[in-house]
C-alpha cells in the first residue's frame, strides 16, 4: 500500500492516535520544547524486546505535505531511528497522551507517586542535614547525601514547569526531563551484566515547594568554596515542582579534581574505564554520549585491582590503578543535540566546543543516525585533557615518559577508529 518501514516504536498504533501525531507534524515544529513533547507522546522505555516492527502510512501523500527538501526528510526519518530502541511497554501505551499532563503522569509513574511530596518527605531530616552540594549544571544542582539503605548517593535536583527562568534558560519540561530519565534507566540497567561503568541510577523523586534551607546553606558553602556559576535557588515559591534523579554516588568530576590523578598509570586507566564504557554501551544500545567533556567523567578510589566487563560474550579486564571511573550526564545523548541546542556550537577557548561542531560537520546535521564516531572524538578530547593535566607526581621516571609518549601516540592513533568498541578492541594503550 505504498507504506514504508519506519522503525517506530511498535506499540498500539489506534490508542497513541500515532497518525493524528504524523499528520500534524512537520519540520518548523522541532524546536527543544515540542520535540520534548512529542517524543514523550511515544515514550516508552522498556528494554528492547529484539521485535521491530513497521509502521505503515501513506508515505508519499504524507512526504509531499510536509517536507520541501529532503534534508528535512532526512531529519524526520532520523527522529524515526531514535525510536528503535524503544519497546513497546502496554501500560505506558495505556495512559499515552500528548499533553502536559500526561507527560507529569509519566514521570509520576516513573517516581512510583501519584503527585508531587514535599521536600521533607522526600528527604528526611536526618539525610538533609547531611546533605553538601557536590556540583552543578546549567539545569540543575547535585548534592551528595546518605539515603535510607546508608548508601552514599547524588541527587541531581532539576526544577520543572515552572515560568521562571534559572540560570538564564527556561526550566525543563516533563517532557523533556523524561529523556534524561529513560537513558540513565537503559545505562543502568546494563548493571545486571556487572559490566557497567556509569553511576548506578537508584530511583526518581518528585517535590513541590520552596527550595529548604537547608539545601541553601549546602548551596552557600559550595559558592563560599568553589564560586557557583548558578543562580543562588531561593526564588522559588510553594508552588514549584522539582524532579530528583538519585544516582550511585560516582566520585569527583575530572575537572574539579585537576591536579588529584596521581599518575600517568591512572590517566591511562581513566582512558581504558571510558572507552570500555561506551564501547559496551554501544555494542547493547547503540549509544552515543555526544557531550562527555570532563565535567561529566567521575573518578573514585578503589581497592580493587581489576574492573571486568562484558564485551560481546568476552570478558575483559582493566587494570584500575586504584581508580574506578563512571560516566554520567545523558541529557544530550543520541540525539538530543544539533538542530535542537545551536549556541553549543557557539563555545569557544576549549577543544571541547570544537568536538561539538566536529560532531556535526561529520553527522551532516543529522542526530538521529547512530554514528559511534562522535564517541571517538570525545576520546580524543579526553586524551588531550589527561596529556595536559596536571598530577601529583611528576612525569619524571623512564616509565612515566614511556606511558606519556603511549597516550601521545594514542592521541594521534584514535581518529582513525570507527567507534569506542574498535578502539578497545584494536589500540596499542590497551593490549
Ligand atoms: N552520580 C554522581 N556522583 C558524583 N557527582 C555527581 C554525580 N552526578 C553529578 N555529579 C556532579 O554534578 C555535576 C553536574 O551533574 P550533571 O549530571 O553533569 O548535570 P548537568 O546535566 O546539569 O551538566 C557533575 O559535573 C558532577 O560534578
Ligand atoms: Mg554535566
Amino acid at each position: 500500500n505504498g507504506g514504508v518501514g519506519l522503525s517506530v516504536t511498535p506499540i498500539r498504533v489506534e490508542q497513541l492516535n500515532l497518525s493524528s501525531i504524523l499528520a500534524n507534524f512537520s519540520p518548523d515544529m522541532l524546536t527543544t520544547h515540542n520535540w520534548g513533547r512529542f517524543k514523550a507522546a511515544l515514550s516508552v522505555h522498556k528494554k528492547k524486546t529484539g521485535e521491530q516492527h513497521a509502521l505503515d502510512f501513506s508515505w508519499s501523500c504524507w512526504k509531499a505535505k510536509h517536507f520541501e527538501s529532503e534534508a528535512d526528510l532526512m531529519l524526520y526519518v532520523c527522529l524515526g531511528v531514535f525510536f528503535c530502541y524503544s519497546v513497546p511497554d502496554p501500560a505506558a501505551a495505556r495512559s499515552v497522551q500528548s499533553d502536559d499532563s500526561g507527560d507529569a503522569e509519566k514521570v509520576y509513574h516513573e517516581c512510583q507517586q501519584d503527585g508531587p511530596v514535599s521536600f521533607e518527605d522526600c528527604i528526611p531530616p536526618e539525610q538533609m542535614k547531611r546533605c553538601s552540594k557536590i556540583g552543578e549544571g546549567t539545569f540543575g544542582e547535585v548534592f551528595s547525601t546518605v539515603n535510607g539503605s546508608g548508601q552514599t548517593v547524588a541527587l541531581k535536583i532539576i526544577p520543572v514547569e515552572g515560568s521562571q527562568k534559572v540560570n538564564g534558560e527556561p526550566q525543563k519540561t516533563f517532557g523533556e526531563i523524561l529523556h534524561e530519565i529513560i537513558i540513565s534507566k537503559e545505562l543502568s540497567s546494563l548493571d545486571s551484566n556487572e559490566n557497567n561503568r556509569t553511576s548506578g541510577f537508584i530511583g526518581l523523586h518528585c517535590v513541590r515547594g520552596c527550595y529548604p534551607s537547608a539545601l541553601l546553606k549546602a548551596w552557600d558553602k559550595f559558592d563560599q568554596e568553589k564560586e557557583s556559576e548558578n543562580d543562588r535557588p531561593d526564588f522559588f515559591g510553594q508552588e514549584q515542582l522539582f524532579v530528583i534523579l538519585e544516582f550511585e554516588f560516582g566520585g569527583s568530576d575530572l575537572e574539579n579534581m585537576k591536579g588529584k590523578l596521581s599518575s600517568m598509570a591512572q590517566a591511562r586507566s581513566v582512558l581504558h574505564q571510558v572507552t570500555a564504557a561506551l564501547a559496551v554501551a554501544e555494542q547493547a544500545l547503540c549509544f552515543e554520549h555526544r557531550d562527555l567533556h570532563w565535567g561529566n567523567i567521575l573518578v573514585k578510589t578503589t581497592k580493587e585491582k581489576h574492573n571486568h566487563f562484558i564485551l560481546n560474550g568476552s570478558v575483559y579486564s582493566v587494570q584500575t590503578r586504584g581508580v574506578h571511573v563512571n560516566i554520567i550526564d545523558y541529557s544530550l545523548s543520541r540525539l538530543e543535540i544539533g538542530v535542537f541546542l545551536t549556541p553549543l556550537f557557539m563555545g569557544q577557548g576549549d577543544y571541547q566546543f570544537e568536538i561539538y561542531r566536529l560532531m556535526k560537520k561529520e553527522n551532516n546535521n543529522c542526530w538521529g543516525e547512530y554514528n559511534p564516531h562522535s564517541n571517538v572524538l570525545w576520546l580524543h578530547y579526553l586524551v588531550d585533557k589527561l596529556l595536559t593535566m596536571k598530577y601529583k607526581t611528576k612525569v619524571q621516571s623512564s616509565q612515566q615518559k614511556a606511558l606519556k609518549s603511549s597516550l601521545r601516540s594514542f592521541q594521534s592513533e584514535i581518529l582513525s577508529y570507527g567507534s569506542a568498541t574498535e578502539a578497545l578492541l584494536r589500540c596499542r594503550l590497551f593490549q
